[in-house]
């Protein structure tokens, strides 16, 4: 059963790992050696702790961290499933977390950075391309989703 809950300060070194293995195991399908260095410097266990303070950091749980993803209003980023848990919804469940609380907030669509190893898994959970960037970490696709309002004034949760 997956869990997802706020990322604690402890969780840091965890999710570094996670994230330092997906680079290496999956995302390298899709980038440069070179890239796939400097992401994982970059994903260093200070950088989440301070990413933490920055943005809603959550996890999802089995009996250890398997996954993570972040939020800032109704963007979404540093979304990570742990290479051996890939494909059992872990990914899903964590989207659906953040775009229920998006909502709740009243926002009307979210919008995240997709890597290209990431693309078809936010196409599949309903997200539509609006334009692709260039960043440090290479290509990205900026994709939208919109979001309905959770409940309202007058109606219970
Ligand atoms: C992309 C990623 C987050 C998906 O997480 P996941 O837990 O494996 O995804 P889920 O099992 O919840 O899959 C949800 C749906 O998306 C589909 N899906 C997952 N990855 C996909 C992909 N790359 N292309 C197309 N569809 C995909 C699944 O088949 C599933 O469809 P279904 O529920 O209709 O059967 C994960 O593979 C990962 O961490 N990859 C490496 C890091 C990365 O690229 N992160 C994204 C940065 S933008």
């Amino acid at each position: 059963m997956t869990r997802v809950r706020l990322f604690r300060r402890e969780d840091a070194p965890a999710v570094a790992e996670l994230i330092e293995r997906c680079l290496r195991e999956v995302n390298s399908r899709d980038y440069p050696a070179e890239l796939i260095e400097r992401m994982c410097a970059h994903f260093t266990t200070e950088r989440l702790a301070q990413l933490a303070v920055e943005r809603q950091v959550f996890v999802a749980e089995w009996d250890e961290v398997v996954g993570t993803v972040s939020r800032d209003g109704n963007k979404v980023f540093t979304m990570f499933v742990h290479p051996g848990a890939i494909g059992r919804g872990v990914g899903r469940r964590l989207i659906g977390h953040v775009e229920e609380l998006a909502a709740a907030d009243g926002f009307d669509h979210m919008e995240t950075g997709a890597s290209i190893t990431g693309h078809g898994f936010y196409r599949r959970l309903g997200y539509v391309d609006v334009r692709t960037s260039d960043t440090e970490f290479g290509l990205n696709h900026i994709l939208r989703k919109p979001l309905s309002r959770q409940g309202g004034p007058g109606e219970s949760a």
